[in-house]
């Protein structure tokens, strides 16, 4: 049995400890946050700062979240500590500043609590050295990433004193509480994803001196080609900090053996590093680094150090012609004897090498070291699928055609025909759709209809970007009929990295708006509204499993779903006016609907159009699930879940909860009429008299306010959702027509940026 977390403290509130603290009150435990005292002035001032970072920085879902954390010290409120089942370290990374500090937390806190230590190098053996048998049993390393609400990936030490309680009491609140993935590391210097990634950093940045290309040029090879984010191995370390160099690589250094290579790539004895340091050339904190950021008004530009002379030039278009040739494919561009050629193979040769060294050290298998790159370093693939995807045999061959050693296990998986050809695969994650499907019911290009279990059903897209096409419809079509035959309930989710649904496909709307194809759009709007309306009402709950981007049409689904079950870092809303149009598939509709009924909202037929005028007009998307509750874009019957891999499974238990309940009555909507869309267009006008709307938000205010407002119903009388969805199709088309929105629409699609004209 694991124990639960109810309350929390963090000690330690710069970046790390605010973050980890802001993270555990969006999951809504109170937390303690000291700093050290202040000696004049207000005495918990370090960790209010901590607390207003985090305000700032997006560290909070919700700005009221802050009221759970509590600033505090360590010199007057030690006892404290008696609160809190688990309580983690995050200050310097400083082995006698953290043991002292330890001494007094296990002085002050209750029986049975957790102490864990965010360091991000020194071995937990080092640091229960000298503390009580208790405080062992009770302490393990819990290593986020930065930043803490972000970061996907908790690495996590238990030592052999650790007890099995309270490890697993830990594993569970990473996971479902703090909504990480859980990644059990051995207790060595840099655990995984560091231990991996400082030498990937140390490697690329000393072979680019040696090979003589430029930095652009080197991210551009190692980003891309490798499936790592283009901002490639300079660009992270901008990002950190070169000033990390001689504390993180240093303490790996020194707590590592000379035989490990990366005393072979000794970035901290680079005179390059120290010259940058000795220069506030940090990175990104002190305003440049191996590169500069320049914002000319709009306008934003690099420049890039140069190594030789420690100056600045512009940042230069990449022009190698084999990665320009050969950038898909890295083992064709290893091949190539030429710079960018050369560059790839000793990053590749050297990744793959260095990981398949230290893996059996490091991690229980080949897997957990690939999850550690892709959630920690956020690459594509970790460095045993990079090394399959080029080929395990080739890359062995080669090093051993150069004489260079080859590891056993890069040699066992050369002979087994890949690191994961001989019976270890990449497992679907517990909770994944692919894990949790049962068979096929119905599919086809854009979408399926899979059998997730216990009566329950899945509508999964399967679109870019799980945008809708007709193929959704008819998708959702054959599950309105199958899903009575077979099922009793249906969940809306997928297994995609980003999306829940980013609505509709813009380009090919676009194309049927430059073909005057009015009939095509029309018809394509009424089908999407007439099935998400057959959702709504279907007889079986239907419940929305809503994670990463739910917008326009991906609201839409949302908003006719019975129940929602939603991430917490969920980004929803109808930003439609950003590229010149309204929402068309009801979100006009239920939306309006929704504050009507919302509980303490005000009454009248004016008041909900009033409140959704400008959610819509502003194309406001929340940044949260907690702040989409504000914007009613999540109503009522939301659950709101910390962990991504625990969403669909809690949406299927969500659905049966539900399945004996009745369908919601049909909406009668009162809506205000002419005189409505007077005093909604009054607001509009006086904002553009401002300067704050161009002429075209107020042809988009117009339309929009033409819906909200009913059209010329008469206040008194009931109007159903059809009759307010025809009023929606008809602004949708009227607005399609303007060639300001073709604009808009073409320039997001061409920079993903809307357009203000
Ligand atoms: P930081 O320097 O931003 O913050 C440390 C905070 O601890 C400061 O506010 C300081 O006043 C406070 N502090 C120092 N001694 C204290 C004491 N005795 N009692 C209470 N507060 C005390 O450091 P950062 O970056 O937040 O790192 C904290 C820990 O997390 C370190 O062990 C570091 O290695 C580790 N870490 C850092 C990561 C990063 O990206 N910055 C990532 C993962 C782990």
């Amino acid at each position: 049995m694991t124990a639960t977390i109810k309350t929390a403290a963090v000690i330690g509130a710069g970046s790390m400890g605010s973050g980890i603290a802001a993270q555990f009150a969006n999951a809504g435990i109170p937390v303690l946050l000291m700093d050290v005292a202040a000696a004049t002035g207000p005495r918990n001032a370090a960790a209010e700062a901590g607390i207003a970072r985090q305000l700032k920085a997006g560290g909070f879902m919700h700005p009221s979240r802050a009221a759970l954390v509590t600033p505090c010290n360590p010199t007057d409120d030690i006892a404290r500590l008696g609160e809190a089942d688990w309580i983690v370290e995050a200050v310097v990374e400083n082995l006698d500043v953290k043991r002292e500090l330890f001494a007094r937390v296990d002085a002050a806190r209750a029986p049975g609590s957790i102490v864990s230590s965010n360091t991000s190098t020194i071995p937990l053996a080092k640091m229960i050295e000298g503390q009580s048998e208790r405080f062992a049993r009770d302490f393990l390393i819990t290593h986020f990433f930065n930043p803490p609400r972000v970061m996907q990936l908790l690495e996590v030490v238990a030592g052999p004193a650790t007890s099995e309680a309270a490890a697993a009491t830990i594993r569970a609140a990473g996971e479902d509480v703090l909504g990480k993935t859980v990644l059990a590391c051995r207790d060595t210097p840099g655990f995984i994803a560091n231990r991996i990634g400082c030498f990937w950093i140390a490697l690329a940045i000393i072979e680019e001196q040696r090979l003589g290309l430029t930095i652009e040029e080197a991210d551009a090879v190692a980003g891309a080609p490798f499936r790592i984010p283009p901002i490639g191995p300079f660009g992270v370390l901008d990002l950190g900090g070169v000033d990390l160099v001689p504390h993180v690589w240093g303490s790996l250094q020194t707590l590592l053996p000379q035989s490990d290579l990366l005393w072979a790539y000794n970035l901290t004895a680079e005179p390059l590093i120290r010259r940058m340091i000795g220069r506030n050339l940090l990175g990104r904190k002190s305003g440049a680094g191996f590169y500069r950021l320049n914002r000319d008004g709009a306008r934003r530009s690099r420049d890039v150090l140069d190594m030789a002379t420690c100056e600045f030039r512009p940042e230069r278009p990449v022009a190698l012609p084999s990665l320009t040739a050969y950038g898909r494919d890295l083992r064709q561009l290893c091949e190539q004897d030429d710079a960018a050629g050369r560059y790839a193979w000793r990053v590749l040769s050297g990744l793959v090498r260095y990981s398949a060294t230290v893996a059996p050290d490091i991690a229980g298998g080949i897997a957990d070291v690939d999850v550690g790159m892709r959630l920690g370093y956020g690459w594509g693939e970790g460095p045993f699928q990079i090394a399959d995807r080029v080929g395990a045999a080739w890359i062995a061959e080669r090093l051993r055609a150069e004489g260079e050693a080859v590891p056993k296990l890069l040699a066992d998986a050369a002979a087994a025909g890949g690191f994961y050809a001989g019976g270890t695969t990449l497992a679907a994650p517990a909770g994944s759709l692919a894990a949790l499907r049962r068979g096929v019911v119905y599919e086809n290009a854009g979408a399926a209809l899979l059998d997730i279990g216990d009566g329950v059903a899945c509508l999964e897209h399967r679109t870019k970007m799980n945008v809708f096409t007709p193929d959704v419809f008819a998708t959702i079509g054959t599950a309105l009929t199958e899903v009575p035959k077979h099922f009793r309930a249906l969940v809306i989710g997928s297994d995609h990295p980003r999306a829940f649904s980013a609505g509709a496909d813009l380009s090919v709307l676009l194309a049927r708006i430059k073909a005057g194809d009015w009939a095509a759009i029309e018809a394509f709007l009424a089908v999407g509204q007439e099935r998400f309306l057959a959702l709504k009402y279907a007889a079986f709950p239907v419940v929305g499993a809503a994670f990463g981007l739910a917008l326009g049409g991906g609201c839409e689904v949302l908003l006719h779903c019975r129940a929602v079950v939603a991430h917490a870092d969920l980004t929803i809303g109808l930003p439609e006016a950003s590229v010149g149009l309204i929402p068309g598939w009801g979100g006009c509709t239920q939306l309006l609907a929704r504050w009507a009924r919302e509980p303490g909202a005000v009454k009248g037929p004016l008041a909900p159009a009033a409140a959704v005028f400008p959610i819509i007009l502003g194309a406001r998307v929340s940044g949260s699930a907690l702040e989409a509750r504000d914007f009613a874009t999540l109503g009522g019957q939301v659950t709101i879940v910390m962990s991504r891999r625990r969403l669909l499974e809690t949406a299927k238990a969500r659905a049966l909860a539900l399945v004996d309940t009745p369908a919601p009555p049909p909406e009668a909507l009162f809506l205000s009429g002419a005189s409505g869309k007077s005093a909604l267009m009054a607001g509009a006008r006086s904002q553009a008299a401002l300067g704050a709307m161009s002429e075209n938000d107020l042809a988009i205010a117009e339309a929009l306010a033409t819906v909200l407002s009913g059209g010329a119903t008469d206040p008194l009388v009931a109007m159903t959702e059809q009759q307010v969805s025809a009023l929606e199709r008809e602004a949708v088309l009227s607005v399609a027509r303007r060639p300001a929105t073709v604009a808009r629409i073409e320039h997001m699609l061409a920079t993903g940026k809307p357009l203000r004209n």
